[in-house]
């Protein structure tokens, strides 16, 4: 073996041979062909400043390859082959913007069977298609690389006299990775765990955190310092921090209000740990104590999510957790008198849409609203072991006429992600405190506590 770095390269090749793996299944399903898949561009924010790097999730899913100006090409057919297009080392770029593989590092390191500079991404990429029956991409999914790859098809169309022949068929590639990247294998499921617990560690100390007089923004800051204090590189979406009414707001984001005494907080914050997504909501009153109403109405979300989670698990449909939580708070809506019965007829009419208009969860993994679909030939898909889902009900009471004044402005959501096991479901994030007595025993409880001090 060959090592030219030697920090950085002899790193343990965590995960490696799940890449390899990944590419193989890719080639099996593919059948014959060629696919391309580039990774993400730089974003400008403004003038010469980049938004931080954050690769193309197919891309990485495939080859674990984190810098931009990347791409990889997978031939299908008896003998499959992975080829990286990447940056060229550059002795004078790398001292300005940090270490980069190079091609001749890269296929060691990533398990490739091929690398070359991206430079070279023009010269090469016609001779790949070439007599080449398929071509699989993602169509529409930017503009630049489908006017350069449809560039590339023309030229080797350019070559029919020559007896070379172009793809006659253009697949979207996205069907299959989809459908891939629905189940789990073992080392995301490792990752999650760990976004995860890394998310769960982030309420409690948020919880901690919280006391009237404090800023949105001050619980915020205590979520991204816990993210990123224990290696998680990114928030997976950005933190929703909602105080009181802003909770109804269903994606507030401003975080810049006041915590007030005797309202509720509704936090929805997870990291991204090694590309992966972790997505979790608690709800907990600012002042540490639940009022009648708010536990009235907390509970009922916590309910709803027991019955989600109960209807989840190998065989049930993906549509089933919702149909459990909506029962649940339907039930409840009328029990507390914010719907009038029979139940069945606030379900009918979805007269309880007024107080919860969202769906009950998404695929998670990758990206937060992960890839996969939700029902294949008009049928909702069934769960099965290795997919990875959230579970969400909630509750969101805006004042109104017709609603007893005393839940006005509650918003309360539950959010926790759920691994399909064989046997059931792994609520993979149950760290995050939850209970009402293990809420009450947390909030403002931070030694040094310096929020709205
Ligand atoms: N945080 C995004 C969501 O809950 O779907
Ligand atoms: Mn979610
Ligand atoms: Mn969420």
């Amino acid at each position: 073996m060959k090592w030219h770095n030697g920090g950085i390269m002899n790193a343990p090749l965590k995960h490696l041979s799940a890449h390899t793996l990944r590419r193989a299944e890719l080639a099996r399903r593919m059948g014959c062909g060629v696919a391309i898949i580039p990774t993400a561009p730089e974003h400008l924010r403004n003038r010469d400043s980049d938004y931080l790097y954050r690769y193309d999730s197919y891309f990485y899913y495939l080859t674990g390859f984190p810098e931009p100006e990347a791409l990889l090409v997978q031939i299908a057919g008896p003998t499959p082959r992975a080829i990286l297009f990447c940056r060229e080392k550059h002795a004078e770029r790398e001292l300005w913007e940090g270490f980069r593989y190079g091609p001749e590092a890269a296929q060691e390191r990533f398990g490739v069977d091929e690398a070359y500079s991206f430079a070279e991404l023009d010269a090469l990429l016609p001779k790949l298609l070439a007599d080449q029956p398929a071509l699989f991409y993602a169509p529409g999914a930017d503009a630049g690389w489908d006017a350069r790859i449809i560039g590339w098809l023309n030229r080797v169309r350019e070559q029919a006299r020559a007896g070379i022949a172009a793809p006659t068929e253009i697949r979207d590639i996205r069907t299959l990775l989809d459908d891939m990247r629905l189940r789990k294998d073992e080392s995301e499921i490792a990752t999650m765990r760990e976004a995860a617990d890394i998310s769960a560690g982030a309420h409690i100390r948020a919880m901690r955190a919280t006391r009237p007089g404090g800023m949105e923004y001050e619980v915020e800051a205590e979520l991204l310092y816990e993210f990123r204090r224990r290696g998680a590189q990114f928030p997976a979406y950005w933190p929703i921090v909602a105080g009181g009414a802003n909770a109804c707001v269903l994606h507030y984001r401003e975080n810049d209000k006041l915590l007030n005494d005797g309202d509720l907080l509704l936090v929805d914050a997870g990291c991204e740990l090694d590309g992966y997504a972790s997505d979790v909501t608690r709800t907990w009153p600012v002042n540490g104590k639940f009022s009648t109403p708010q536990r009235e109405i907390y509970e009922l979300v916590l309910a709803a999510q027991d019955a989600a989670f109960k209807a989840t698990g190998p065989g049930a449909h993906w549509n089933q957790p919702h149909e459990a939580a909506v029962q649940a708070l339907a039930e409840g809506f009328v029990k507390l008198g914010l719907c009038e019965g029979p139940v069945e007829r606030v379900i009918e009419t979805e007269d309880y849409r007024r107080f919860y208009m969202h769906r009950t969860g998404h695929w998670l993994g990758l990206d937060v609203h992960d890839a996969g679909e939700y029902k294949t030939n008009g049928e909702w898909r069934t769960l099965e072991p290795g997919m990875m889902l959230t579970v969400e009900p909630g509750c969101y009471i805006r004042p109104a006429e017709n609603v007893p004044e005393r839940y006005w402005n509650i918003g309360v959501r539950i959010e926790d992600d759920v691994l399909v096991t064989p046997t059931g479901c792994d609520v993979i994030t149950y760290a995050t405190p939850k209970t009402v007595a293990e809420i009450e025993a947390l909030v403002g409880q931070l030694p040094g506590n310096t929020i709205g001090r």
